[in-house]
């Protein structure tokens, strides 16, 4: 299985268009240690040329154009496209946008919770995918379900379940509890290449790391994981937005609590953070952050990564 980091950074990509952080003029500047990067998504293929993407973000057209892979086959015929299939983990903005970009009559299926294909269906400017070309599949949480779109079966089977997390920034109902979030609002996925059974983990939203999830991974090869923030209060102190990471949904890399510490005795072989958001020091090469999370075991992905498992 060949998968692919199209997008390494978190909401807004790095630089953001409008941010003014230290990481954000540092990279814009072309200091040295720091690279830009574009919004949240994966790609994998068990063959090599047919494409499931793991989340379609607002950069995916230059993420394609950035991705030989994914670009037409010569000979293929006037309209052709290696993707044959894109899998959500939740209706954020960073996540469905892309879905625009690949409007064009192309066929492909969109692979998703019940609660994600909802909140698709209740925005009409989604229907610009036209319901015969396009078709919008249910991930059922728990169990396996093979991938397959345009006529054509990828050889990779998608194993969906709930992530510790939260309802998607525009869907939050501020008078319900967690904000009306429910089951499916964010998942977790665990894809499966059907021949080998070889596996690999894509969690880039995870509001905590609990026993379930502990056990889920544990052993596991590789796993893609949610880096948005370092500190909780990171983006507070840096005087970006009055949220902190639990309020966001996401779980911080440092700390007690965090991502290291919750899978120091996990054995997972490789464990990769994605979805960094511009204010993470880890974004710094030369940073004391870079270098705990890298001694932990810890890679930080980046745009144009692959990783053959
Ligand atoms: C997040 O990861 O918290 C969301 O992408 C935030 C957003 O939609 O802007
Ligand atoms: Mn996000
Ligand atoms: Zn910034």
């Amino acid at each position: 299985m060949r998968i692919r980091i199209l997008g390494s950074s978190a909401g807004g990509g790095f630089p953001q268009w409008n941010c003014n952080c230290a990481n954000c003029r540092a990279v814009r500047a072309g200091a040295p240690g720091f690279s830009a990067r574009t919004q949240s998504a994966l790609a994998v293929s068990a063959d090599g040329e047919n494409w499931l993407l793991l989340n379609a973000s607002p950069d995916l057209r230059q993420q394609i154009a950035a991705t030989p892979q994914l670009a037409p086959p010569i000979g293929a015929g006037a309209r052709a496209s290696p993707i044959k299939a894109v899998a959500l983990t939740n209706g954020d903005v960073d996540h469905v946008a892309g879905l625009l970009t690949l409007r064009e009559a192309q066929p492909f299926s969109v692979y998703a919770s019940r609660r994600v294909l909802d909140a698709l269906a209740a925005n009409r400017i989604f229907d610009i995918l036209a319901p015969n070309l396009v078709a919008r599949i249910e991930l059922p949480l728990g169990a396996p379900l093979r991938i397959e779109g345009a006529g054509v079966d990828l050889g990779v089977a998608v194993e969906a379940f709930p992530a510790p997390g939260k309802v998607a920034l525009y869907l939050e109902d501020a008078g319900a509890a967690d904000f009306g979030t429910q089951a499916g609002d964010t998942l977790g996925l665990r894809i499966v290449e059907t021949a080998t059974g070889d596996a690999f983990f894509y969690i880039p939203g995870c509001a905590r790391i609990d026993q379930a999830l502990a056990e889920r991974l544990k052993g596991a090869a590789l796993v893609f994981f949610d880096g948005t923030l370092w500190h909780e209060n990171e983006m507070i102190e840096q005087g970006l937005m009055g949220k902190t990471g639990s309020r966001m949904g996401h779980v911080n890399i440092g700390g007690p609590d965090g991502s290291i510490a919750s899978f120091a005795n996990l054995e997972v072989a490789r464990k990769i953070f994605v979805h960094i958001n511009n204010s993470n020091p880890v974004l710094d090469a030369s940073s004391k952050q870079r270098a705990a999370a890298n001694a932990a075991g810890w890679e930080i992905g980046w745009d144009g990564m692959e990783v053959a498992l």
